[in-house]
């Protein structure tokens, strides 16, 4: 099948990734220098190297070691609002790390690279859906990183022929349904993990950032996909890339957009109990609503979403973080 090298592999949406590579047939070797990721979140079936991906020799010696078909590169810092305290933090890791993987993958004759990106490219949308050829004017550092990171494949591609899908996620949520690996971020930043956390009293509350947005409830409206339907159409990229298949930027998301009020009546259905939540200020940055259309990934990669109930993908996430209350921390 091939052997896909996977930075990143031991985070959120990485390792998901890997388990469904895996289920797929594919060897998996996973880099991670475990800053954010969970040495627990990588299924035993995959190698793991713990190192950065700044670090050249590192990633040579993978390449030498393992024979790399392809790679599915998640490694990248993620916290928005962290993003904008500290920008040159984003591009040393996230710009200047991808530069330094292809540098190693060109050097090693690795051609194929399905890659991260972001809604948050998008910045604030002129119209909803989005379409991937709608304009591009991230209004965070962490966007703008994404953007670069695009632009670098763009640019590569046409140089040294390195071909390219590139994912547009919007809201990652939900966990692997056999409850062993969920979402962990510290410190944590989801709508979804925090609802969860404070139904399960983690924390106090639920803060609901702005009830005074352009919407149909006040508050902002995403679009939530299952973490394994993101899981999926990484592993329905990587066959294209390895069939020949061009390069291409896609959306995935559901089509669907809720509220941060609907999130939170979903989680309240599902869990059969009040959560407790106050109102607060708007969070800078955030747009009023991004839902992606998702025609082209329907198009292109034969891809469509197996997760399309709000409720089914809050169950999932609730059967994580229920019986993992600490995390990948041993519970
Ligand atoms: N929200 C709250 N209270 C919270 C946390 C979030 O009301 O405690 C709201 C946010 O304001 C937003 C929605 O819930 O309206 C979703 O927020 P998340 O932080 O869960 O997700 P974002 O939409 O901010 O972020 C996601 C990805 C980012 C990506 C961004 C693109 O997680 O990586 O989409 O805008 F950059």
């Amino acid at each position: 099948m091939g052997k896909i090298l996977v930075p990143g592999g031991a985070g959120y949406i990485g390792s998901h990734t890997v388990a469904e590579l895996l289920n797929g047939g594919f060897e998996v070797v996973v880099a991670d220098n475990l800053e954010t990721g969970h040495k627990q979140a990588v299924h035993p079936g995959a190698k793991l190297y713990i190192g950065d991906i700044r670090d050249r020799a590192f990633l040579n010696g993978i390449f030498e070691t393992e024979s790399i078909d392809a790679v599915i590169h998640f490694a990248a810092y993620s916290l928005v609002g962290e993003s904008m305290t500290d920008p040159l933090k984003y591009y040393d890791n996230n710009v200047g790390g991808t530069r330094n993987l292809l540098e190693a993958m060109i050097a090693y004759g690795v051609t194929k690279i399905v890659f991260s990106s972001s809604a948050s490219v998008y910045g604030e949308p002129e119209s909803i859906p989005i379409y991937e050829t709608d304009p591009v004017h991230p209004t965070n550092t962490y966007g703008a990183t994404k953007l670069t990171m695009e632009q670098m494949l763009s640019w590569t591609r046409i140089a040294y022929g390195v071909s390219y899908i590139s994912m547009r996620y919007f809201n990652a949520c939900g966990a692997h349904p056999d409850g062993c690996i969920g979402e962990d971020h510290r410190p944590e930043t989801h709508l979804i993990p925090l609802i969860l956390q404070a139904a399960n009293g983690v924390r106090p509350e639920i803060q609901i950032f702005g009830s005074d947005y352009d919407t149909k409830d006040g508050t902002c409206i995403r679009d939530y996909i299952h973490v394994c339907d993101l899981a999926a159409a990484h592993e329905l990229a990587l066959r294209h890339l390895l069939n020949g298949g061009e390069s291409e930027i896609i959306n995935l998301g559901n089509g669907v957009g809720f509220s941060v009020l609907e999130i939170i009546k979903a989680a309240e259905d599902v869990l059969g109990r009040t959560i407790p939540s106050v109102s607060a200020n708007r969070r800078a940055g955030d747009p009023a609503r991004l839902v992606a259309s998702g025609e082209k990934a329907g198009m292109l990669l034969n891809w469509s979403p197996e997760y399309t109930d709000i409720r089914e993908i809050i169950q999932t996430a609730w059967r994580w973080h229920s019986t993992h209350p600490e995390g990948f921390k041993v519970t």
